[in-house]
């Protein structure tokens, strides 16, 4: 995908489709010049009024263009980057159906246009098809016309790549992007971009670690389990130090606790955490963002077998706390358990972020429009609920509730692993507190956004790899604040 831009309409050069946004009931562009008439006939004919997301298409002998699309943004007062994606997306949509490969866009003069107009196009853009025999046919080239709006325009691209990178990695096979494969594309990452290093720890340094609560949940599973670690120094001068934990289950049976069909025939997603971490470095990386960050990524499979870790067995933490069994199916917060605590010992962060597809009460409690948030800082919750509104992938802060902390409460061992299905997610947020000691931490639980059923405005089907621009704005946030002080 190649991204251009040019100040003047005229200036451009002919494409499959020119766009011309417009807002509702307000039909008019003074600066169209020859356009103008051929632009008016749908507006004319009623068929087109603007409303957000409204495509119509016009075609004629003295438009340069294969084609016109004029495209509806809703009303000015209310218009936003939210409804800019969601028109943009559209448009993406639009160059599916007419086979185009390259767009000119007329942009609309908003200060925030540029970004939000590449999030939209790329976003709906996104194609999966590497296990379909017929192929679709990418958007190639976008030229913007606007003035200054190449600086956005890139990193709002760069950014976009990144995450549809982590997309193909959550729509893989769970057989094919194993944590042997994450491990491996963690690598290239470090030679495609000299600032970031990646250490492969093997099950060997796992053991030596005693992250024992790893090591049982991958014990039935065909692949070893993989600690990733990949870190980006843009601010070598600072002791500032993001630590970002990412679920890597690369397929969750269940376990023993085996799942239905209909719970399992989405769970090759199960990763979703680790690919957006490794999403965000990949953008710090590409955006030369002066901060530091470190990914612990524990990634293996939770198989059933043989070998499986066993329902009523008590394993022992990394940071030595023993847990029973209850349910061989709660082993996202098992294996990031053990990465919080190495990532507190060997970093000693500024603050801890852990993000995963952790538990199916989220989605009970809040539907797909919204992750969950659990935190111990006010300060970290609120910047991070602040760039969730900002870039559209919300969070909604959820309560450590101290009194259900006596349900994990176990017999033989030092708690228990999950209880009763009540306040689910609350449960696992209270388990994984245990190890993060008094660090600013807070738990993203994307279990609900992680994996669409059907696309939803400029979100693709399956993975979406939401998380990656919300966390990429709160560390750019970050960068600002310490340019300020
Ligand atoms: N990976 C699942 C959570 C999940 C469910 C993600 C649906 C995306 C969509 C997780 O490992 C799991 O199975 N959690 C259990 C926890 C329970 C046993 C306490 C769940 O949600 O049922
Ligand atoms: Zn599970
Ligand atoms: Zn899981």
């Amino acid at each position: 995908m190649q991204i251009h831009t040019t100040a003047y309409l005229d200036k451009r050069e002919v494409s499959d489709a020119l766009v011309i946004a417009y807002y509702k009931g307000q039909l008019v562009r003074p600066d169209l010049g020859h356009l103008e008439t051929i632009c008016q006939a749908p507006i004319h004919a009623g068929d087109f009024t603007g409303g957000l997301g409204e495509l119509a298409c016009v075609w004629g002998a003295e438009v340069e263009e294969k084609r016109i699309f004029l495209l509806g943004l809703g009303p000015e007062e209310s218009c936003s980057p939210e409804k800019l994606r969601i028109a943009y997306g559209a448009v993406a949509k639009a160059c599916f159906k007419y086979k185009c490969k390259s767009l000119n866009i007329l942009l609309p003069e908003l200060e925030y246009a540029p970004k939000a107009v590449v999030e939209g196009l790329l976003s709906a853009g996104y194609i999966f098809d590497l296990y379909k025999s017929e192929k679709e046919e990418p958007l190639e080239d976008i030229t913007l016309i606007g003035k200054d709006a190449l600086k956005a325009a890139d990193r709002a691209l760069r950014v976009m790549t990144s995450v549809n990178r982590a997309r193909d990695l959550i729509n893989g096979n769970a057989d094919t992007v194993t944590p042997q494969f994450l491990a491996q594309y963690a690598k290239e990452l470090s030679q495609e971009f000299p600032r970031i290093t990646t250490e492969i720890k093997d099950k060997a340094w796992i053991q030596h670690e005693n992250m024992g609560l790893l090591l049982a949940v991958a014990q039935g599973a065909k692949y070893d389990p993989q600690c990733i670690i990949c870190s980006y120094k843009g601010r070598p001068v600072s002791d500032e130090h993001t630590v970002l934990v990412g679920k890597g289950i690369t397929y969750d049976t269940g376990g023993l606790k085996l799942k239905s069909i209909e719970g399992m025939l989405s769970m090759r997603s199960d990763m979703s955490g680790a690919a957006v971490c490794l999403a965000v470095i990949e953008a710090c990386a590409a955006l030369s963002m002066p901060v530091n960050v470190t990914c612990v990524l524990p990634t293996c499979e939770n198989a059933i077998g043989k070998d499986a870790y066993k329902l009523g067995d008590v394993y022992k933490s990394r940071a030595g706390i023993t847990v029973e069994i209850t349910n061989t199916d709660a082993e996202g917060r098992l294996i990031l358990a053990d990465a919080l605590s190495y990532a507190v010992d060997a970093y000693n962060p500024t603050q801890l972020i852990d993000v995963g597809t952790l538990t199916g009460s989220m989605e009970i409690a809040l539907g797909n429009s919204y992750m969950g948030l659990f935190s111990n800082s006010d300060f970290l919750a609120e910047a991070l609920t602040s760039s969730g509104l900002h870039t559209h992938e919300r969070l909604w802060r959820m309560p450590l509730c101290e009194e259900y902390r006596e349900q994990l409460k176990s017999d033989v061992a030092d708690c228990k692993n999950a209880a009763t299905p009540k306040a689910g997610s609350i449960i696992c947020a209270l388990f994984l507190e245990q190890f993060v000691q008094n660090v600013p931490w807070a738990h993203i639980d994307m279990a609900p956004v992680a994996f669409a059923k059907d696309a939803r405005g400029y979100l693709p089907k399956n993975g979406t790899a939401v998380g990656v621009r919300l966390l990429v704005d709160y560390l750019e946030k970050q960068q600002r604040e310490q340019h300020d002080n």
